[in-house]
């Protein structure tokens, strides 16, 4: 068993890094996190108001910058990383794959040497969580039985998850070649609270809140696995404190959906009509769908999800988007323009 007292989040400005430090706050009051996130147009420091500052270190700062990922290790007694920092949009790595080879490859890399070195240096082994995507298997077939396992081949589809593929790699050959003490989960699609406005479910609540028709991508028949952020964050914790070092662990919540049927609940929950919204170009390349079987760490680690209502989940992120709009309200109209420019 494992014992975080000294997390450093990396990424924790961004979406399932600023849930996971606000379930720490809440469920763990002993543990104190170091933030290091390079506020991206990704991340945003108000995603943290509200954590009790005694608890929370933020940096700014990139996690290609060697030199400061070896200090804030050494000098912060970290003894657990936990590595969200990443560029992670699929549409983005289609305009732009540069940022996303830097951040998710080079930007893993080199925490990588740095927890390596804190070891040879110091003496101190620090555990190494990297969190993971399930789009690095690839996509399914929309009517196969089939899921993803922990033993399913590599077979990513984007730049984006042909960069996260690459980040796994690299994480099982430090552990494999150098002995890091590493853990890595692939998880499917989030959903809560703090997601920016450029993904799906985010971007159609705030079209509706701000009177611009959704946006389907194609026929919309894409399904995608969908979980509750805190079951996500929860997984995670479980990982850190009772997973096997070496080991992968993938996590999901039994939740496909197609993108349409999404899409209609979003609608009709929000008081508009089932077919108010338009079809826009598809993604080019863009995966089926994702489905996770989550029986290994169900089995070994007893996790399970306890936000399985979808529909009660999806009511709770319309209302916080409801009453947050001073969150995103700032991001919208360049996003939209952005996606206006490539059909979406
Ligand atoms: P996000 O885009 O909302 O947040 C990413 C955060 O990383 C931002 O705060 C950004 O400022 C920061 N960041 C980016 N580049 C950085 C750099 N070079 N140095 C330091 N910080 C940097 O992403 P998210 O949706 O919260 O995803 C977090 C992680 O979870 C990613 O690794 C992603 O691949 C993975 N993941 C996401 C999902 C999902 O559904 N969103 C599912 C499975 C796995
Ligand atoms: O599966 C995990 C992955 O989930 C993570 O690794 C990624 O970081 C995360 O962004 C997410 O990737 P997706 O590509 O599945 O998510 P996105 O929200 O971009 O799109 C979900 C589906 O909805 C996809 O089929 C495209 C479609 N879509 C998307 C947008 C933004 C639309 O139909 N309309 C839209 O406006």
């Amino acid at each position: 068993l494992h014992t975080p007292r000294n997390l450093l989040v990396t990424g924790g400005a961004g979406f399932i890094g600023a849930n996971f430090v606000h379930w720490i706050a809440a469920n763990h009051p002993n543990v104190h996190v170091t933030v290091l996130d390079a506020l991206t147009y990704a991340g945003n420091r108000a995603s943290l108001n509200g954590v009790d500052p005694n608890r929370l270190t933020f940096v700014r700062g990139d996690i290609c910058d060697r030199t400061l990922a070896e200090r804030l290790l050494h000098e912060h007694g970290i003894d657990t990383v936990v590595h969200f920092a990443a560029e992670s949009h699929n549409d983005n790595s289609i305009l732009d794959a540069s940022p996303f080879l830097t951040t998710n490859v080079t930007g893993t890399y080199t925490l990588l040497e740095a927890v390596r070195r804190e070891r040879d240096e110091h003496g101190r082994d620090i555990r190494f969580h990297h969190i993971s995507t399930d789009e690095v298997y690839g996509d399914l077939a929309l009517d196969e039985p089939r899921k993803f396992t922990e033993t399913t081949a590599y077979n990513p589809s984007s730049p984006y998850s042909a960069s996260k593929a690459a980040s796994d790699h690299l994480v099982r050959a430090w552990h494999r070649t150098y002995g890091l003490a590493t853990t890595i989960s692939n998880c499917s699609n989030n959903y809560g609270a703090y997601q920016h406005v450029e993904k799906f479910i985010p971007r159609q609540i705030t079209n509706i809140l701000a009177g611009i028709r959704p946006k389907l991508y194609g026929q919309g028949l894409a399904v995608r696995d969908w979980i509750h952020v805190d079951d996500h964050c929860d997984a995670v914790w479980r990982i850190l404190t009772h997973g096997r070092v070496g080991e992968t662990y993938l996590v999901g919540a039994d939740g496909e959906r197609s993108n349409i049927d999404v899409l209609r609940m979003i609608l009709s929950r929000m008081g508009l009509p089932e077919d108010a919204f338009d079809h826009v170009n598809d993604r080019p390349g863009g995966d089926r769908r994702y489905a996770i079987d989550a029986s290994k760490i169900m089995r070994e680690l007893g996790w399970r999800p306890r936000h399985a209502d979808f529909a009660r989940g999806l009511d709770q992120t319309i209302d916080w988007y409801r009453t947050h709009e001073d969150w995103w309200r700032p991001a919208k109209a360049a996003t939209e323009e952005k996606y206006r420019l490539q059909g979406h």
